[in-house]
This record gives structure tokens, sequence and C-alpha cells, in this order.
């Protein structure tokens, strides 16, 4: 029996965030930690990693920071390897890292588009191919990837970026149906304009930045962008047992934007 009322909504779990520094993978493992799990948390801005690690700790929860580049095979496998052994196990793993490419096809290079995919498609592959054995061993596990509602529908001058994350939604869809018979869930986010370091640094390349953002604001229907910490609560839910009859899905959460 399901409870319906949950505290702690990860205790004792073991998770492991990429991107974990700033924006939705930082809000993510600051609510993770609190709601119970030992965060490993990925990235590459070691400065970053640090002040978090350091701020989730104060507050009384666990999180490792280790210095990552998703692009890394060896650093994917060796922090993997390393969540297994020093923690005994990996119950979720949310592969969030990602960039965006802005333009459209004619405007990206063979260095965006292999930068791109790289780092928000090959990346999941990277953690997922050393993640999956462990859960596998366990007979239990959860993955949880960042895709975007461009990989599915159409946003202006986002010719490789939106390629990239509908990737991810195929990568989400695949895992599901491989091993729904092990266990392992997956599902994958599709958020529209969240108001992160990455957007605000889109915003700054803007000739008028404050009209870009009133731009990013205009697309959205609820009036205003969504916060990181909304993303957080979603990947909460996903995370837990509470979604637990949930696998293989593409969950929107894009203020109306693409209704
Ligand atoms: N912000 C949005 O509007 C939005 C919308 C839809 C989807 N997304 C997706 O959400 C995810 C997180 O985006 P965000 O807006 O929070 O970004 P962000 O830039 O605010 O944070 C991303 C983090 O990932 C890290 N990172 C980047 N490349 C890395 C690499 N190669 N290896 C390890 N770490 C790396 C950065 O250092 C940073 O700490 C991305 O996959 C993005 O595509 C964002």
């Amino acid at each position: 029996m399901i409870k319906l009322a949950f505290e702690m909504r990860l205790k004792d779990k073991i998770a492991i965030i990429t991107g974990a520094a700033a924006g939705i993978g930082e809000a993510s493992s600051r609510l993770f930690a609190a709601e119970g799990a030992t965060v490993v948390a990925l990235d590459l801005d070691s400065a970053g990693l640090d002040r978090l690690v350091g701020e989730i700790r104060d507050q009384g929860f666990a999180c490792h920071g280790l210095c990552v580049d998703v692009t890394s095979s060896i650093r994917c496998r060796e922090a993997v390897e390393w969540t297994a052994r020093e923690l005994g196990r990996i119950d979720i793993l949310f592969n969030n890292a990602g960039v965006v490419h802005q333009g459209t096809l004619l405007e990206a290079s063979e260095e965006d588009w292999d930068q791109a995919l790289d780092i928000n498609v090959k990346s999941m592959f990277r953690t997922c191919r050393h993640a999956l054995p462990v859960m596998l061993r366990q007979g239990s596990g959860n993955i949880i990837n960042t895709a975007s509602v461009a990989g599915f529908s159409g946003v202006v001058k986002r010719g490789v970026y939106s390629t990239s994350k509908a990737a991810v939604v195929g990568l989400t869809k695949s895992l599901a149906i491989d091993y729904i018979g092990n266990g392992i869930r997956a599902n994958c986010i599709c958020p529209a304009t969240v108001d992160t370091p990455s957007l605000q640094s889109r915003i700054n390349t803007a000739a008028d930045p404050e009209q870009a953002r009133r731009d990013f604001i205009a697309r959205q229907p609820m009036g205003r962008l969504c916060q990181a910490e909304e993303i957080a609560a979603l990947a909460l839910y996903l995370a837990s047992d509470e979604s637990v009859y949930m696998t293989g899905q593409a969950v929107v959460i894009d203020g109306a934007m693409t209704l």
C-alpha cells in the first residue's frame, strides 16, 4: 500500500545530480538533500560546487561534490564508481547538465553541433552506462533526465538545442522500456524558460538585455519566468516513490508556453 503522506521523501536515497552547481541542478541538490538524500553533486565549476556542498552541509544535510566535466567518459565513470563504492548504492541519477545553443541550423557550426549533442545527450549515455549495472544489481533505480519543451515544440532559433533535447526524450523512453522489468524507472523533465544563470547569460548577450528579459517573459502565458525551485519540485516528485507508477514520460512544466 502506498502512503499518501510522505516525510523526508528521499530518506536514505543516494542521488547523483549533474550540472549541480547552478540553476536547476543547484535547486534540486538543495531540495533532494533536505528531503533526506545523500547528494553527489557533479559539475565542472569547482568553486560553485565547494560553495554548494558547504551550504548544504551547514544545514545538516549530506552532500559530496565531485568536479566532473560530463564530456569526459573517464570522469563520469570515476564519479559513478566512487558513488557506488563509497556510498554503497545509486538510487537516483539526475542527468541535468546541459547547454543552450542559440540560433537556427544555418547559424550553427559543426563544433556547436558536436558540443550540444556531447553535453546534452552523450553525457547521459556516459553516466547511465556505469550507473545501470549498479541499479541492475540492486534491482532498483531511478533515472531523471532534463530535456526541454524545445525537444518537441517549435522554439525559434534553437535548431541544434531542440535536436539534442528531442534525443533526450528518445533516450529516456528507451531506458524506460528496456529496464522496466528490472525495477528501474526513467522519466524526463521538459521545462520552458527557467530563470537561471544560463538564461541570464543568454539575456546578457542581447543588444538590449532588459528588452530581452521582457521578451522571454512575454512568451510565457503566465506572465513570468519559471523558478529553478519549481523544476526541482517536479524532479523531487519523479525521484520519490510517489511517482512509482510513472516511467518513460516526458513531463512538461512550461507555464502553458506550449498550450
Ligand atoms: N534555463 C532554462 O530556461 C531551461 C529550459 C529548459 C531546459 N533547461 C535545461 O536545464 C538544464 C539545466 O539548465 P540551467 O538553466 O539550470 O543551467 P545553468 O547554466 O544555470 O546551470 C548548469 C550547470 O551545469 C554545469 N555544466 C555545464 N556544462 C557542464 C559539463 N560539461 N560538465 C559538468 N557540468 C556542466 C554548469 O557549470 C552549471 O553549474 C540543462 O540541461 C538545460 O538545457 C533549461
